[in-house]
Parts: structure tokens; C-alpha cells; sequence
């Protein structure tokens, strides 16, 4: 009896030790792993099965202030409901800082530039964003390339996931996919016959940001000072070529 206490206490002891000394808790994130290379589910990734820039940022965040991270995968379109609930701290997803979601959340400083491309067949005869008024478009439902199109006046089909789209167009049943910069760079390494076609005049720069829920200035300080951090000493810089370079890699085996 007595050792088992002197184990009990020991053991108590040692998890003690273990705990992380500063730790406030923990730091829940959530994303939509289907927005390579800022997210995307692989076997063994940064956090669990998460990888990408985006997770990679998260973590390092967390670290900074002395926290665990853990991240939550939801439809895009549930991420900023998931944020007003409660049910998460923070949305990281490659999320672009627009006028209307802030009105709904608010965002920590941008932490990267994007633009809206087009996906194109390789024999495509579209070369900028009008030449897609008699063309068959497909879009992501909810993500700012469907704000785009759909305030450029253009019919359009949405789908729920960017391969969804990206199969669309390879399958011939579409003419142009419309989405972020470096995830439509993706696709196109991952599957033959396509290339990206920018317009800089129809497609305005979009900076992503993470989303807090409204009323959390602390935690967005908090966020903020880490991010800024990140930027100046070349860390983001660092993951983004990391992450881009990795996928190039593994397409040139
Ligand atoms: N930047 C675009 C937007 O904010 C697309 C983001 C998609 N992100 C994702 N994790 N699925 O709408």
C-alpha cells in the first residue's frame, strides 16, 4: 500500500513535469483540409493528419504563446458558423479578408497575397477573365473565386471541393476552374493537359487572415504579435516555399 502511494505520487509527479510549464490551454483551430498547400490531410502531418503552410502557422502560433493547438475539419462553408459558436477559437483555411466576412468575424493582420487564377485545358483559347462569357465555369461553392464570377455577371456551376471542379475540366465537361493562385498551381502539377491563365485587372489581390470571433481582441493580440513575428524573421516565407517545393519535388519522381 504505501509504495503504491509513493508510485502514485511519483507518477503524479512526472505528469506534472510533463505539462507544458507556461501552458494556458489549448488553442483550437479549425479549417477545410481541401485547399492544398495551405491545407490538406495527409498520413502523418503537422498536427495529426492536418499539413500544409496554413497548419504549419497554426502550430507555430500556438507555440508562441505557450499553448497546445488542436484543429477541426468542417465544410468551408460552416467554418465562420463553427467560429460564432464557440465551438473553435480560430479559422485558418487560406480564408480571404473580405468586407462582408467582417462583418461577421474579425481577422488577425494578413499573413499572405493571393489572387484569383483560371484553370484552363493546355489548348485552351481563353487568355483573360472576359474570354470566359460563352464558357462553361466552374467555381468552389462559397469561396471568393464564386464572388468574382458571380459579380462579373457570368453563369456558373459550384462544387463543393476544388478537385471536384479540377475534374470537371479534365473530363472536358467544363472550360475554366476559377481559384486561388497557389492552390490552382497545385492542380495543374498534379494533373496533365492544364495550365493557369491570370488577369491582375479583372482579379483584385486578396490577403488571407485568421478569423476570430468578434469580442476576443486579446486572443487576436495575441495572434497578431506572434504572426508579425513570423513575417519579419521570414518564417511564413520559409513554409510557403517549403510547401510549394516539396510538391514539385514529388512530381519530379
Ligand atoms: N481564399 C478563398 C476564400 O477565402 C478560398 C479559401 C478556401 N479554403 C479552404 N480551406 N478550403 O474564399
Amino acid at each position: 500500500m504505501k509504495l503504491a502511494k509513493v508510485i502514485a505520487a511519483a507518477t503524479a509527479a512526472t505528469m506534472l513535469l510533463a505539462a507544458p510549464v507556461m501552458a494556458e490551454g489549448t488553442l483550437k483551430f479549425a479549417t477545410n483540409p481541401e485547399f492544398p498547400p495551405f491545407e490538406f490531410i495527409t498520413a502523418e502531418g503537422v498536427i495529426d493528419t492536418y499539413d500544409g503552410i496554413d497548419m504549419a502557422i497554426a502550430k507555430m502560433i500556438a507555440e508562441d504563446n505557450d499553448m497546445e493547438v488542436s484543429m477541426e475539419s468542417l465544410e468551408f462553408d460552416s467554418l465562420l458558423v463553427a467560429l460564432q459558436n464557440g465551438q473553435v477559437d480560430a479559422i485558418i483555411a487560406g480564408m480571404t479578408i473580405t468586407d462582408e466576412r467582417k462583418e461577421a468575424v474579425d481577422f488577425c493582420i494578413p499573413y499572405y497575397t493571393a489572387t484569383q487564377v483560371m484553370i484552363v485545358k493546355e489548348d485552351s483559347d481563353i487568355t483573360c477573365a472576359a474570354d470566359m462569357a460563352d464558357k462553361k465555369i466552374c467555381v468552389i461553392q462559397g469561396y471568393t473565386g464564386e464572388i468574382c464570377v458571380n459579380e462579373m455577371g457570368y453563369p456558373y456551376e459550384a462544387f463543393k471541393k476544388g478537385t471536384e471542379a479540377v475534374m470537371e475540366l479534365v473530363n472536358g465537361k467544363c472550360d475554366v476552374v476559377v481559384i486561388d493562385s497557389a492552390t490552382a498551381a497545385k492542380y495543374v502539377s498534379d494533373n496533365e493537359g492544364l495550365k493557369i491563365v491570370e488577369d491582375a485587372e479583372a482579379f483584385e489581390a486578396e490577403e488571407y487572415g485568421i478569423a476570430i470571433a468578434k469580442g476576443h481582441e486579446d486572443l487576436v493580440e495575441k495572434i497578431n504579435a506572434s504572426i508579425e513575428k513570423f513575417l519579419e524573421d521570414g518564417t511564413i516565407a520559409a513554409l510557403a516555399v517549403e510547401y510549394t517545393e516539396a510538391e514539385a519535388d514529388a512530381d519530379a519522381e
